[in-house]
């Protein structure tokens, strides 16, 4: 029996730990290891211990510093019903974890369509000794489910497609928004198997928008912002403008738990109070331990990380026998221009949401007939990705 045999994305597995993947190895778009020393691809963790082996000495001194240190110390864990609560903590950090969000049905569908999908990406075998093949362009044994898309989205999942507009997270998503105008972008999420030993570097997720349009004053003004101006140049003061661009944060992703957050199994790295930040987060070379080890340690299967796309994050070591998914569905705010996100969701699918679902996937359902390019096709290698696109267009 195979590894992949009865794959699950929750509880032990043998999936993961490859030991002829070496650290810090990227691949580029044909699935060719990048040159030592190239990071445009990438950054590689120059902390990462030499081998990827489970009880390596290297390993296992990392697995006993992050036993004693991991963790975001006191983070609070909401209840789906404290949604005024939620957007509090949301504008104050960056992110609020919430509990069962996904109520035991809809944890066991999300967590067979995750592993699903997974397979797919595993069962294409990798080379020179390799388990798996590495995806272009990110650190190895850690996936995307949006980018190893050739659509770049897995909203054609009809699993994916019916998280959009849930009991738990839309009364949260419209205290965030200011309002139930607000649009889905995209789906997909991330995920790590065992042996994903290095940290991905802090990141936000999109180049930021420091524009100031009427549309988002107006957002703010909806949550409650007064705008006040400067004594005599009838301007919008500094603490005005920064307040606004607290409150109207573009884009939102609410990333499910698939399994209980663990010191050791990669939980996702959130520092709070970043999400308005003009300078860069540090390097991995520079970033201090306080940062490594604020994550999310304790959010159990079944909560969502509501996350403003701006705050600095990134992912961590999962030195443990189980694989870390979070898929997740991303929000645009009402201000936000949807054209490039446009196409994604297959009308054969939409048709089939509820009323609220379809009018959040107005902006990227495709027209009736049309199946998004692309949409099936999982591949971890770009070129591949591009290419199942080509052909199906
Ligand atoms: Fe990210």
């Amino acid at each position: 029996m195979g590894e992949l045999d009865d794959l699950a994305v929750h509880g032990e597995t043998a999936v993961g730990w490859c030991a002829a993947t070496p650290p810090n190895e990227f691949v580029d778009e044909h699935g060719r290891p990048a040159a030592d020393g190239a990071t445009v691809l990438g950054e590689p963790d120059p902390r990462a211990p030499a081998r990827r082996v489970w009880d390596d000495a290297e390993v296992s001194a990392m697995r006993d510093t992050l036993r004693r240190n991991n963790g975001l110390q006191g983070v609070e864990v909401l209840e789906p019903h404290e949604a005024d609560r939620a957007a509090r903590i949301f504008f104050r950090d960056g992110f609020v974890v919430v509990r069962d969000l996904l109520d035991p049905d809809r944890l066991a569908r999300f967590r067979e369509a995750s592993a699903r999908i997974l397979k797919q990406i595993l069962e294409i075998p990798g080379e020179g000794g390799r388990k798996y093949v590495t995806e272009s362009g990110r650190l190895p044994h850690r996936y995307s489910y949006g980018t190893a898309s050739a659509s770049r989205q897995l909203l054609h999942d009809p699993v994916w497609a019916s998280m959009i507009d849930l009991p738990t997270t839309t009364p949260i998503l419209e205290r965030i928004f200011g309002g139930d105008d607000y649009n889905v972008i995209g789906a997909g999420g991330d995920l790590c198997l065992p042996g994903a030993i290095e940290y991905q570097a802090l990141h936000a997720d999109f180049q930021p928008d420091w524009t100031l349009t009427a549309a988002r004053i107006a957002a703010a003004v909806r949550l409650g912002v007064r705008p006040r101006t400067q004594p005599g140049t009838g301007e919008m003061d500094h603490q005005t403008r920064q307040l606004i661009f607290e409150r109207t944060p573009p884009h939102v992703t609410v990333n499910f738990l698939m399994s209980d957050l663990t010191w050791e199994n990669g939980p996702i790295r959130q520092i709070p109070g970043t999400q308005t930040r003009a300078q860069k987060p540090p390097t991995l070379a520079d970033e201090p331990d306080w940062m490594r080890f604020s994550t999310l340690v304790g959010a159990p299967a079944g909560a969502g990380v509501f996350r403003d796309n701006r705050a600095w994050h990134g992912a961590t070591p999962n030195l443990s026998r189980e694989i870390r998914a979070m898929p997740n569905v991303e929000y645009g705010a009402p201000w936000v221009d949807t054209d490039r996100f446009a196409g994604t969701l297959p009308h054969a699918i939409w048709q089939t949401l509820p009323p609220r679902a379809q009018r959040l996937a107005r902006a990227i359902t495709t027209p009736p007939g049309v199946w998004p390019a692309g949409a099936g096709v999982m591949h971890p290698l770009r070129s591949k990705r591009l290419q199942a696109k080509a052909d199906i267009a």
